[in-house]
């Protein structure tokens, strides 16, 4: 195989930043063009100590900062930070700049898509508000309607609820003590209610494999979970490492909303967040449907439990911070 120029936007991000440094472990195999909009900051300055060329580069910047980037690139790993701009019409217009740059790109051999399934369709059009998903399904869409031939090397990805976001977001994704020192957990969900869980840093893992099996995945969509697990069952196994008494609440998407937004969200964006759990209550795993390869199945592909995640970190610190 000849070394093959992977464009990874995102690089210094969560998606992105696995992506890189796997990918940077095969320098024979593996030019990687790192973008950021700040290649200054350390999470850039590492990727270059780690052999990246690091591009400056801005989502916003139309499509001839796209096009320089992909210049030469035979793969490259796209997403886009809806949370940046918390607009799902900005996240659109990136993401189809992003695939009007990649189709004019004559040596690209294979595109993959970071995405999300599309709210709408998979609750029959009762979840409208699931922004930062329809946002990337629009852009799914897109590429499959506006450009066939890109289409025919394109994968697509579904990303997971990141095990991450407990670290990153504790309040939101851990219990939190009482004064008597009980646990207790909010959510909108039975418990029973299962959804699509994995490390984020396993996407280097799965990409690489994607990139290097390439006509295997080409119009594809992967759904990258290690585990289909329920909120409350990842509360308990918390609960049994450090031997906590925890309580897991059902309350009203209503409820939810509220206690999201008086932790700072706004009502729209505290809406699309209740509606995306409420998808796994009333329609199941929607990333385990008909047709989309399930990563944790992918023979030769090792992807972090949830236990063994809970191994690796000290989430007992994360709740105290609270
Ligand atoms: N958290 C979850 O559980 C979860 C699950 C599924 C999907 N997602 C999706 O994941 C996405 C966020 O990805 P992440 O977790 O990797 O975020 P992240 O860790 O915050 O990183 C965001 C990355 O996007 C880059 N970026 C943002 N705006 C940019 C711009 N205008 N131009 C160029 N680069 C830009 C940043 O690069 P620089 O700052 O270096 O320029 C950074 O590398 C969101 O769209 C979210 O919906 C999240």
């Amino acid at each position: 195989m000849s070394r093959r120029t992977v464009v990874v936007i995102g690089a210094t991000g969560s998606q992105g930043g696995p992506v890189a440094r796997e990918l940077l472990q095969s320098p024979e195999l593996y030019h990687v063009r790192a973008l950021t909009r700040d290649p200054s900051k350390p999470a850039a300055q590492e990727l270059a100590e780690l052999g990246a060329e690091v591009q400056a580069f801005d989502l916003n910047a139309g499509i001839d900062a796209l096009l320089r980037a992909f210049t030469n690139a035979d793969a490259v790993f796209a997403m886009t930070d809806f949370w940046a701009t918390r607009s799902a019409q900005a996240e659109v217009i990136q993401g189809r700049t992003i695939i009007d740059a990649a189709a004019q790109t004559s040596t690209l051999e294979h595109f993959i898509w970071s995405s999300l399934p599309d709210p709408e369709k998979v609750s029959g059009g009762i979840l409208k508000n699931i922004h930062h998903w329809k946002s990337k399904s629009l852009v799914a869409d897109y590429i499959q309607q506006q450009y066939p031939g890109l289409w025919g090397k394109t994968t697509v990805v579904l990303f997971p609820n990141y095990f991450e976001n407990c670290l990153s977001h504790p309040q939101r994704y851990l219990s939190q003590p009482d004064a008597q020192g009980v646990y207790h957990m909010y959510l909108p969900h039975s418990p029973s209610t299962v959804m699509p869980n994995g490390s984020i840093r396993d996407t280097g893992k799965l990409v690489r494999l994607i990139l290097e099996d390439g006509a295997t995945y080409f119009t594809k969509t992967v759904a990258f979970y290690s585990e289909a697990m329920s909120e409350a069952e990842k509360q308990a196994m918390i609960g049994k490492k450090y031997g906590l008494q925890t309580v897991y609440h059902v309350i009203s998407p209503d409820e939810h909303q509220k206690k999201l937004e008086s932790q700072g969200l706004s009502p729209e964006i505290a809406l699309d967040y209740t509606e995306q759990l409420l998808m796994f209550e009333k329609f199941g795993n929607v990333c385990d449907a008909a047709g989309i390869i399930q990563a944790k199945e992918i023979s030769g592909l090792c992807l972090q439990s949830w236990a063994e995640f809970l191994e690796e970190n000290d989430i007992l610190a994360n709740m105290k911070a609270v």
